[in-house]
């Protein structure tokens, strides 16, 4: 049916007119179109507010802060303005936890890890050796009461040891890795053990530095340490934004995401302001046409701390309308600077993923060479998965290392992080391939146009994927914090 008037439209899309759109003169999309229209200088744009807006939080957008939310503000204000996008934001607190830790004894300032959710102190107190793991309350001497307990990593968690040095009377713990060097993202796992006993200040220290204080200490000499733990505890409030087309059938949407959040320790241009940016840029530029299926953009929060955002959206949608989303299409982290080209691999995927990696395939033909690799856990295509919707997505590698092989396909630095910033402070501007992220951003353009117009090749309606369990919301907070992007994260 060809739609030649507005009024004709009105009883259909009384808003798009509204909004003066008349889409029966909008071209339908198309590929080509669609991705011409995406300028790597469009792009540097983007990011030189996303830098702004961490500086409004000390180079961080981590989520619920104030970089972060002038980041989703951002994204909701310039998809309005275009009049084309129905936009919302799903709003919904979450516990945050960030910290630093010190400890100064036997005349020298050690390196110490924060373990997350362990409370603030500033404790002067001899350091008193722990026996066996710190598992058992018997492992906790006398001694332990007023001093700060000194115990090996292994076995039962951090946040057992802490609350168990807390029981004993202990006025800090400090957990010394079981491996020579420090302990990457240490977490107490849970927000309280009060069967335990409370938690007290906590830190981590390396192996080496660990096992020189146990000697030390066990050779007789008394040693006090002024152990000092900095930490925010707190519930905030953030936002998933969604922007989706009012044109197009809304029983057959594709949804297109990356997450608005970074890490605490930077400004997240890459990882993944790149997605972001990268999407945000593709719905700016979608309104020149019209579409058969409707578009979904998702912005998605608290993807750092365990696909936080995804998830939630995913668990508290009807099965109805998840059967309305017809496919996933992810982007985080578009732009390494030491740059892959991965495709996620949609062999043993739900049904469809396959032709969404090989119609990504298309786009970088002639171009450049691109590889498959495994979905994992490490981004938030994982809760569409998990209810069976076909997904696939971009990436160009994380703290990974860039093999010989790939660094001869991708003329890149082999034995080199693909992101040699990722999770850091120096996730900035100068972190990027602008051309990497101008071409993969295209290829975003190319799926999303390809599947705005057609979903041949993905099975509609889909058929239902009864009791596959989400898996992610089974897992305990502790166990989510290692899904995020890769992030290394330890609670035992
Ligand atoms: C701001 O960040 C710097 C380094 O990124 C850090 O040293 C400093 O403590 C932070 N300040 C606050 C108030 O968080
Ligand atoms: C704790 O103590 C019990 C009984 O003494 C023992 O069986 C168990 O192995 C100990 N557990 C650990 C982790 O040391
Ligand atoms: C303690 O201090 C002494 C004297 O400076 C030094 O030789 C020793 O290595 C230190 N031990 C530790 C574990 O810091
Ligand atoms: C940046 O991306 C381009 C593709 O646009 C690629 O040719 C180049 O090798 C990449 N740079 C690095 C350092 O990998
Ligand atoms: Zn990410």
């Amino acid at each position: 049916m060809k739609i030649t008037s507005c009024f004709v439209l009105l009883s259909f899309a009384s808003l798009a007119c509204a909004q003066g759109l008349r889409p029966s003169r909008k071209p339908l999309v198309d590929s080509d179109s669609l991705r011409r229209t995406i300028k790597g200088s469009n792009l540097l744009k983007h990011a030189r507010k996303f830098v702004e807006f961490s500086k409004l939080s000390n180079g961080t957008r981590v989520f619920g802060s104030a970089g972060h939310t002038a980041t989703t503000n951002y994204i909701k204000r310039v998809l309005d303005a275009t009049g084309y996008y129905d936009t919302e934001l799903q709003t919904f607190p979450y516990l945050f936890s960030t910290g630093t830790a010190s400890l100064a004894a036997n005349g020298t300032t050690f390196t110490t890890g924060y373990l997350s959710y362990a409370p603030s102190g500033d404790v002067t107190a001899p350091l008193v050796v722990v026996n066996d793991l710190g598992c058992n309350a018997s492992d906790y001497p006398a001694a332990v009461a007023g001093g700060i307990a000194l115990v090996l990593r292994g076995v039962c968690p951090f946040g057992e040891k802490v609350a168990r040095a807390g029981a004993a009377g202990a006025v800090g713990t400090i957990v010394y890795n079981n491996l020579d060097g420090s302990v990457p993202g240490g977490t107490l796992g849970e927000i309280s053990r009060p069967e335990i006993g409370p938690y007290v200040p906590a830190g981590t220290l390396s192996g080496i530095d660990g096992t020189a204080l146990v000697a030390l200490i066990n050779s007789g000499t008394e040693v006090v340490g002024e152990f000092h733990v900095e930490a925010i505890n707190e519930e905030r409030l953030s936002s998933n934004v969604f922007a989706t087309t009012k044109l197009g059938d809304h029983e057959n949407v594709i949804v297109a995401g990356g997450h608005s959040d970074s890490v605490v320790a930077g400004p997240g241009i890459n990882d993944d302001g790149s997605g972001t940016m990268g999407i945000l840029e593709v719905a700016l530029q979608l309104p020149k046409w019209r579409v058969n299926n409707a578009v979904r953009f998702a912005f998605w929060t608290a993807e750092e701390f365990g696909l936080i955002g995804s998830e939630y959206y995913i668990s508290h949608l009807p099965e109805e309308e998840r059967q309305k989303i017809a496919l996933y299409l992810n982007f985080d982290m578009i732009a390494s600077p030491n740059t892959a080209f991965f495709i996620y691999s949609g062999v043993n995927e739900p049904a469809g993923s396959v032709h969404i990696h090989e119609t990504f395939e298309e786009h970088y033909v002639g171009k450049i060479k691109t590889a498959l690799t495994p979905f994992g856990t490490g981004s938030d295509y994982r809760p569409f998965l998990d209810v069976g919707i076909p997904s696939g997505g971009l990436f160009t590698g994380a703290g990974g290392i860039m093999t010989e092989e790939q660094a001869g396909w991708w003329n890149a630095q082999a034995g080199v992080a693909y992101d040699i910033c990722y999770h850091q402070a120096c996730d900035g501007i100068a972190n990027l391939n602008v051309s990497a992220w101008e071409l993969n951003t295209r290829g975003a353009a190319h799926n999303i146009a390809t599947y705005a117009r057609s979903l041949e090749g993905i099975p509609r309606p889909r058929v239902s994927v009864p009791a596959r369990t989400l898996k992610l919301a089974d897992l305990s907070y502790e166990e989510r914090l290692h899904q995020a992007c890769s992030h290394e994260v330890s609670v035992v």
